[in-house]
């Protein structure tokens, strides 16, 4: 499959053609209804080619096999991923633990060639496969009082060293507001490159929000959990005054030790300049969403 080296991806991309005509047709009358944003490309177009495979499965951050970055590719074969189950429960009409082919099975699988901006500014581009979490959220059926997702990581000592030696508090936890999860940027992810998810990466399923700061992204969900207040999140809670809830990528707000301004893309070789971080990494169709928002204080 060839993949379209955009700077963003655009509905177009993402939707078959069809569909994505028919919602340019929807998008022409929906103004008013501030859903204009979703059928227009969106941020600059510069031209970026995809993370090589290679690049994208060998330079990790998956503290359960190691903080190393080459860590996960090392040890997280160990991960078993046989008879995965995924507890969706909380406030949704259709709580239960089901094998990862129900809960998935049957929904819209997409390319999605995304930017992920890691918080300790490195980036790259990865071509995802995934579902839509919204698609999710909409069979468990989400009860009208739901106002967050909050997600978690399994837990498998025995085939994980950072676990056993507690690099953080385990298991890794992360959540998102529920019109953060709803949006269309927002993935599953269950594969990149056409192959299923690698261990590394987050094997069998993993969440993708690109707009915000790369651990957000949390890996091998094992539950998903629908509640009224603002859950608990892993990085948030170690150092709440470097990390926080919203984590969108901003260069315009600092991380405490070191500047957000710019990053360094990952395989751009020893000599390749450092690149300006953009604003939601670029995806600026999600501004409606914090509105109002003062951005350094919810940052
Ligand atoms: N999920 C879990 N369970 N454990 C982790 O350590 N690291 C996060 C995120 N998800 C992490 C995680 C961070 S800091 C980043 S930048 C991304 O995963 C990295 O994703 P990648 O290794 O696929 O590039």
């Amino acid at each position: 499959m060839a993949y379209r080296c955009t700077n963003n991806l655009t509905r177009a991309d993402a939707t078959p053609r069809g569909l994505f005509l028919n919602r340019r047709q929807i998008m022409a009358g929906a103004g008013a209804l501030g859903l204009g944003g979703l059928a227009r490309p969106v941020g600059a177009q510069e031209a970026l080619e995809p993370n090589s495979y290679e690049e994208i499965t060998t330079y990790n951050n998956y503290y359960e096999f190691g903080t190393g970055k080459a860590d996960p590719a090392k040890n997280a074969e160990a991960l078993d991923t046989t008879d995965w189950q995924v507890t969706v429960d909380g406030l949704v009409d259709n709580p239960g633990t089901y094998p990862l082919a129900e809960l998935i099975g049957g929904l819209a699988v997409e390319d999605r060639i995304y930017r992920l901006r890691c918080v300790e500014a490195w980036s790259m581009v990865v071509p995802w496969q995934g579902i839509e979490l919204k698609d999710i959220l909409d069979r468990a059926g989400v009860q009208s009082n739901a106002r967050y997702v909050a997600f978690e990581t399994a837990v498998q000592p025995e085939n994980m060293p950072g676990v056993r030696r507690g690099v953080l508090d385990f298991p890794y936890v992360e959540g998102l507001r529920l019109d953060e999860a709803m949006h269309p940027l927002t993935i599953m992810a269950t594969g990149l490159y056409d192959e299923p998810m690698p261990k590394q990466n987050g094997a069998p399923i993993r969440l993708v929000v690109p707009w915000k700061y790369g651990f957000k992204s949390i890996k091998s969900i094992v539950r998903i959990s629908l509640v009224e207040e603002e859950p608990v999140t892993t990085w948030n809670s170690l150092a709440p005054s470097e990390y926080g809830f919203y984590a969108n990528v901003n260069p315009t707000v600092d991380h405490p030790r070191w500047s957000q301004a710019t990053e360094r893309r990952i395989g751009g070789g020893l000599f390749s300049s450092r690149q300006d971080t953009l604003m939601y990494n670029g995806y600026d169709e999600v501004a409606s969403l914090y509105e109002g928002m003062d951005l350094k204080a919810q940052f």
